[in-house]
């Protein structure tokens, strides 16, 4: 198959011979050697460097997205993002990222860029009593008192995404930042792949509607499958995919192009057609009955901590499920509630644009639901929609959460331009793709490292922000931060 670097090494080949034709014929055309040797030197240079994905996948002709950037940012949106006010994140809320991941300055000059009159402006309120960072890290332990195995987990991990919807090399990248900033990797309902294990990050192992990795060969959920994958020492947790904020009420899609032979046999599916899974659980319909599986999880799994998501939609359900809790006595160790804005490898428009309750507002709801039933200091709330600051960080455990999970601010750390390719297979830096051209671009090493230095200026941002609020690190589990707007 034609690739772009098959094309630049061939056009190489063929511009050089052509040049050196032309200059037999006519001599004093001999100076074009120098611009077409610079190009193939620079082509060449390209494919061999780790930094940049778009280059080593798009030789020489990847530079101008760099060099428009340059010029002048407005430049570069026009021409190379022109429907961007469709796009879900700003320019700068990704520049900060790709700034925190390569650690290089995220300081930023001359004050406040935002209309603060604006509505919606969102601020945190400092304290004349601020206190001094500290050095560690705040941890945040999960697992009530049927947990045997409790896991002390950083504010901020890498929120479900599968192998399947993101290529091995990304996989590999998360996980590796995972294991050097000890903090959890999710691996999406796509199941539990070698690639998740072979870095040895911590790991949440989800389990989705299709049961990927632990079903039987009628795609029923397989508990014999998962006592085995769940008892591996690198899987800390188990999360029960209810529903995804992109998408609630809908199964997860794999396009068919990307369901690689090796893809197909770690999900027990067959090859050459879309893997859809189905919108709701087999394995339980009741909520009496969800809550009998969370349990009968935690027994599987000889005491780790599981819990499960969902996007809130109808309030009277998470009160039902409330009320089973209540009446079983069997409680999640935590709870993942995810906004209607979260992102997704593939969903159809209006389930992304329309459906699920915004993440601010099923926190609030999911933290006074939980409050009102007397059952919110036995169960964790994870957040996850958009958390890329320390601020995103210290507001959504202000208003409910105990720490919080991240998506697409972690693909950006491993070079993600917002493309939106991730359902075409033709993401051109190598992380939502399978076609093992583009795939080879992502450098395991250099981007897990990334992910890594995301991880650890943002949290530490986030331990900044909240000591100049004067709250204590330690106490920054569980609603309490002083936020507005
Ligand atoms: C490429 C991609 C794949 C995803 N796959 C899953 C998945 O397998 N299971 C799931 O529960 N959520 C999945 N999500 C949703 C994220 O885990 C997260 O809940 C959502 O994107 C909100 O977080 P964010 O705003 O930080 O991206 C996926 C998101 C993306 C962008």
């Amino acid at each position: 198959m034609l690739t772009p670097r098959k094309i630049f090494l061939g056009g190489s080949v063929a511009a050089a011979g052509a040049v050196l034709g032309v200059s037999r014929l006519v001599p004093e055309l001999s100076w074009a050697f120098v611009p077409v040797g610079v190009v193939i030197a620079l082509g060449v240079y390209d494919l061999f460097q780790e930094k940049h994905a778009i280059r080593r996948n798009f030789p020489f002709v990847g530079r101008f997205r760099y060099w428009l950037e340059i010029i002048r940012p407005e430049v570069h949106q026009y021409f190379v993002e022109s429907n961007a006010s469709g796009r879900p994140f700003s320019r700068e809320l990704r520049s900060l990222v790709y700034q925190r991941a390569k650690n290089v300055t995220d300081t930023l000059p001359f004050g406040t860029e935002r209309d603060v009159y604006q509505v919606g402006y969102e601020w945190m309120n400092h304290s004349l009593r601020a206190l001094h960072p500290p050095d560690e890290a705040p941890r945040v332990v999960i697992g009530g008192p049927d947990c045997k195995q409790p896991y002390a987990s950083s504010v901020l991990n890498v929120s479900a995404m599968s192998y399947g919807s993101l290529s091995k090399n990304a996989i590999l990248a998360l996980n590796g930042g995972a294991k050097l900033g000890g903090f959890a990797h999710n691996t999406g309902e796509g199941g539990l792949s070698p690639h998740h294990l072979e870095p040895g990050g911590d790991i949440v192992w989800q389990i989705g509607t299709g049961y990927f990795g632990c079903r039987d060969a009628e795609g029923r959920f397989d508990p014999g499958r998962f006592a085995e994958k769940s008892a591996i020492e690198q899987v800390k947790m188990i999360e029960l995919k209810l529903s995804q904020g992109a998408k609630p009420g809908h199964g997860g899609i794999l396009p068919a192009r990307k369901v690689t032979p090796e893809i197909a046999a770690i999900r027990h599916v067959p090859l050459g057609q879309d893997v859809l899974s189905p919108p709701t659980h087999t394995a339980f319909t009741t909520p009496l009955e969800l809550c009998e599986l969370v349990g009968k999880l935690r027994e599987l799994s000889k005491g780790k901590p599981v819990g499960f998501k969902l996007c809130i939609g109808k309030r009277r359900e998470v009160f039902a499920i409330c009320k089973a809790m209540l009446e079983t006595g069997i409680l999640p160790d935590f709870i993942t509630v995810d906004g209607g804005e979260g992102g997704t490898g593939a969903a159809p428009l209006e389930f992304s644009n329309v459906l699920g309750t915004p993440l601010n507002e099923g926190l609030v709801f999911l933290h006074n639901a939980l409050v009102g039933t007397g059952l919110r200091d036995k169960i964790k709330i994870v957040a996850s929609g958009r958390v890329v600051t320390g601020f995103d960080i210290a507001h959504k455990i202000a208003i409910g959460a105990d720490l919080c999970a991240s998506a697409r601010a972690m693909m950006f750390a491993l070079g993600c331009i917002q493309a939106q390719k991730c359902n075409t297979n033709e993401c051109p830096t190598g992380v939502a793709t399978q076609d093992p051209d583009l795939v080879a671009g992502l450098v395991v090493g250099d981007k897990a490292k990334r992910v890594y230095n995301f991880h650890r200026n943002t949290v530490r941002a986030f331990v900044e922000l909240i000591s100049a609020s004067g709250v204590s690190a330690r106490r920054s589990s569980g609603p309490g931060t002083s936020c507005g707007g």
